[in-house]
């Protein structure tokens, strides 16, 4: 990414050189994105422990947002830009230790050594994307990868100084939006007297697990026990490690089939991403048996009905491979919902993440509310698996306790 020859050493801090730079950088109003800000470790001249900046439209007018970082909160400044200067000549006057200067052009990564030398290293844009002021915002991830650098790298998914990893850009969106849901989720429990139970099952290398007890630990304060499950010997080994490297207390890890998983206490969030095939309908149900109160799936590879759809009126679609694989899906996630809300849960079946990031892409989410079995879904249901002549194996997973909605339904 780097390249010797561009690299820049300046000799002061509180040169033109670096002032410039950063007020132009500024001040393009068709390339510059992001400037962020890091204060030296154990530096504590000024409250901020970083400072970003990024252009905003409010009221049609071009603005420089400058938010000042203090521990987890932060206050938000908007400038006109002939302010931007007075600015940067304010804030360069503290010991930051790092900038990351961003445009659609180029990336800037200075460092200010403790002599108040500067090294500049120009990089490739990673940030491409001219921000689309209008929604007058830049989109804020839950874990930024720049404010929470350090917890993200723990668990693998940004370098040591806040990058995506090339081959994490995918996870790291999809946990961040995972995230979102389960923060809603987490404001509708409002446990208050102890701490809220989650198992994540199918946890694989363990990044949901680990960013949701950290972010609803960490960020939002409040007590939480997160449990991890998979049937991988060596990556649940990984985990336990990494949970102990970071003191994660509440946090447990079992190498366990879901279905065989009993947990000594009754969940409050289930949850599960990329589940393989059937294990996300083991999840669902572990989730309904157990009478979590929430559920909140992302589907993977599915491939229980994909040969089990023979009716001819549908035979324009299952005589191609691809098509007939969408529609299976489509129909196996359709009944995953259905029962859920024929279980007495609310749910709703989102696009949680855009195509680009994953194609499996689909978040089932649940909220149980006192109402089973009721009639009108149960008919819907019984009708539709009538129609495709099919039992899906959440169905069979739930056994009696399902089959009770339908015999209740019967009579
Ligand atoms: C595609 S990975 C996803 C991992 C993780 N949730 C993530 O999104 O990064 C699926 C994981 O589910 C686990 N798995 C599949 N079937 C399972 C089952 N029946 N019980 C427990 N774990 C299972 C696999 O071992 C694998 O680690």
């Amino acid at each position: 990414m780097w390249t010797e020859e561009e690299n820049i050493k300046i000799k002061n801090r509180n040169t033109r050189n670096l002032r410039d730079l950063l007020i132009d950088g500024l001040k393009d109003s068709e390339t510059f994105v992001l400037l962020i800000m890091s204060r030296k470790k154990g530096d504590y001249d000024f409250p901020w422990t970083k400072i970003t900046v990024r252009p905003v439209e409010i009221k049609g007018k071009r603005f420089l947002q400058f938010k000042y970082f203090e521990s987890l909160k932060h206050i938000t400044k908007n400038y006109e830009p002939n302010q931007v200067g007075e600015k940067i000549i304010e804030t360069l006057s503290h010991n930051f230790s790092e900038i990351h200067l961003h445009s659609t052009e180029k990336d800037l990564h200075i460092k200010i050594t403790r002599k108040g030398n500067v090294l500049i290293n120009k990089g490739k844009p990673t940030r491409r994307m001219k921000p689309d002021l209008s929604h007058d915002r830049i989109k804020e991830y839950p874990l930024d990868s720049k404010i929470h650098i350090k917890f993200l790298q723990a668990i693998g998914i940004v370098n040591n100084i806040g990058e995506i990893k090339p081959n994490m850009h995918g996870k790291f969106v999809q946990v961040n939006e995972f995230i979102r849901s389960i923060e809603i989720m987490v404001k509708k429990l409002n446990i208050k007297n102890r701490p809220i139970r989650i198992i994540d099952y199918g946890c694989g290398k363990a990044y949901l697990t680990f960013a949701a007890y950290y972010y609803i630990k960490e960020i939002l304060k409040i007590p939480v026990n997160v449990t991890g499950i998979d049937t991988n010997e060596d990556i649940i080994a990984k985990a336990i490690d990494l949970r102990d490297s970071l003191n994660c207390e509440e946090m447990a890890f079992f190498i366990s089939r879901i279905e065989e998983f009993e947990p000594e206490e009754t969940p409050d969030m289930t949850l599960s991403l990329h589940a393989c095939d059937t294990a996300t309908d083991e999840a669902i149900s572990r989730g309904i048996m157990l009478n979590s109160k929430i559920i909140i799936a992302v589907p993977c590879c599915q491939h229980e009905l994909h040969h089990k759809l023979s009716e001819p009126l549908f035979k324009p679609i299952t005589q191609h491979g691809i098509l007939r694989e969408r529609l299976a899906d489509i129909i196996t996630d359709s009944l995953r919902a259905s029962i859920l809300r024929i279980m007495g849960y609310r749910t709703d079946v989102i696009e949680f993440v855009s195509v680009e990031h994953t194609t499996k892409n689909v978040m089932i989410r649940a909220f149980k509310t006192t109402k089973t079995c009721n009639d009108i879904v149960v008919a819907e249901y019984r009708r539709f698996v009538d129609f495709w002549g099919i039992t899906p194996a959440i169905q069979i997973m739930l056994g009696e306790r399902f089959e009770k909605c339908l015999k209740n339904y019967s009579e």
